[in-house]
């Protein structure tokens, strides 16, 4: 049942805090300085012995694994290499008994991540799954699973599966980081705090909607428009990039910021839109200056970022649209909501089947 809301879609969007607070119920002590995960078998000793992570998944799961990727380099220092299932499986990756294998999957049923499981095992490696259904192919298989507790999801799109992959990764990476002594209690608290802020900063977001549906019926009228981003927002560019094409069938394309000018800022025209997510203040004046190379060819600007940096972004861009503050690994978890609305209204302002996108099923179980 929709309840109340026209789509799946957009009630699974709404879905997300909950999604969040039921990921993280349960997962840390009573007094937040501490991850507990009672469910994996994996021993201290083995977490220890980890040499290499390679996260590998389909579609909107592996997008999310490049979040995750940031979150376990930067908090457990443990080299990361993302793959596409379909890709792993067939290239002859490097894998040891001290590589952790994780695979991300929504429906747990998709063929190539099954398979990319199965090519870990035959290499001897450890695999964890993060996935949504608890008695799926992919979660009887793995040695390990940490389900996602983000409920059914009906919508081919998908949107609270994501974000509840992106809580499971920051709550392994937290995890891992804990047993190899990589953060202190104090810096583990701190982010677990902000993770348990994200939920209410989701509702902020929704309730902006219009805003972000303005923009939509904008968009809806052009054919081709960029995403931009640096560092964990180019993982997110790559991932609204997905969303928009996948519902609205407008075309678009999801650049590092820092690559435009290395070919495909010749696309760059008057009018051309595009949108840049400028989050990570380390990397912002760098994101800034190629707005502004964006800008000089007439590309039309709308900028996702802080509150704080509204004031000075809008001297370069054209619009802003304004998130709530949270640590910069942690936005991706914030910004993508902006970028599910935007895909779902400009789907619904071109009259298409939001819910069921042609040519799409829901789980893809044949490679
Ligand atoms: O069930 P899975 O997470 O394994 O599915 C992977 C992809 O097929 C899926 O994420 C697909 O990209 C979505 N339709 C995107 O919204």
């Amino acid at each position: 049942e929709k309840g109340g809301y026209e789509h799946f879609m957009l009630k699974e969007i709404h879905e997300q805090p909950k999604a969040y607070r039921d990921t993280m119920l349960g997962r840390m002590n009573p007094e937040g300085t501490k991850v507990i995960l009672p469910e994996l078998k994996m021993t201290e000793e083995q977490i220890k012995n980890i040499k290499n992570v390679q996260i590998v998944a389909c579609g909107t799961a592996y997008h999310a694994g490049l979040v995750g990727r940031n979150l376990i380099e930067s908090l457990a220092r443990i080299p990361v290499e993302n793959d596409i299932a379909s890709e792993y499986r067939y290239r002859s990756p490097i894998v040891t008994p001290e590589t952790l294998v994780i695979v991300v999957s929504q429906s747990g049923e998709t063929a190539d991540t099954l398979a990319a499981l199965r090519e870990g095992h035959a290499n001897g490696a450890h695999v964890l799954a993060i996935t949504n259904v608890v008695g799926s192919s992919i979660a009887r298989e793995a040695d390990d699973v940490l389900v996602t507790l983000a409920g059914p999801e009906i919508a081919v799109a998908s949107t609270k599966a994501y974000t509840s992959q992106i809580i499971a990764f920051a709550l392994f990476a937290l995890y891992l980081a804990e047993v190899r002594g990589t953060q202190s209690e104090k810096e583990i608290a701190h982010i677990l705090a902000a993770m348990q802020s994200l939920p209410e900063q989701v509702e902020s977001i929704l309730e902006k909607k219009d805003d972000i549906k303005a923009y939509a019926e904008h968009i809806s009228k052009h054919e081709h428009l960029f995403y931009l981003g640096r560092g964990v927002d180019y993982a997110v560019a790559q991932e609204s990039s997905l969303k928009l094409k996948e519902i609205s069938y407008i075309h678009s394309e999801a650049y590092a910021a820092g690559e435009l000018k290395h070919g495909t800022l010749a696309l760059i025209e008057e009018g051309v839109p595009v949108i840049a997510l400028a989050t990570q203040e380390a990397v912002l004046e760098k994101t800034v200056s190629n707005i502004k190379e964006v800008k000089a060819r007439g590309g039309e600007v709308l900028a996702i970022t802080h509150q704080e940096h509204v004031n000075d972004l809008l001297k370069s861009v054209d619009r802003v649209i304004a998130i709530p503050k949270t640590l910069p690994m942690l936005t991706p978890a914030l910004s993508i909501v902006t970028t599910q609305l935007l895909a779902y209204y400009a789907s619904l302002a071109l009259g298409h089947d939001v819910d069921k996108p042609r040519n799409l099923a829901k789980s893809v179980t044949v490679e």
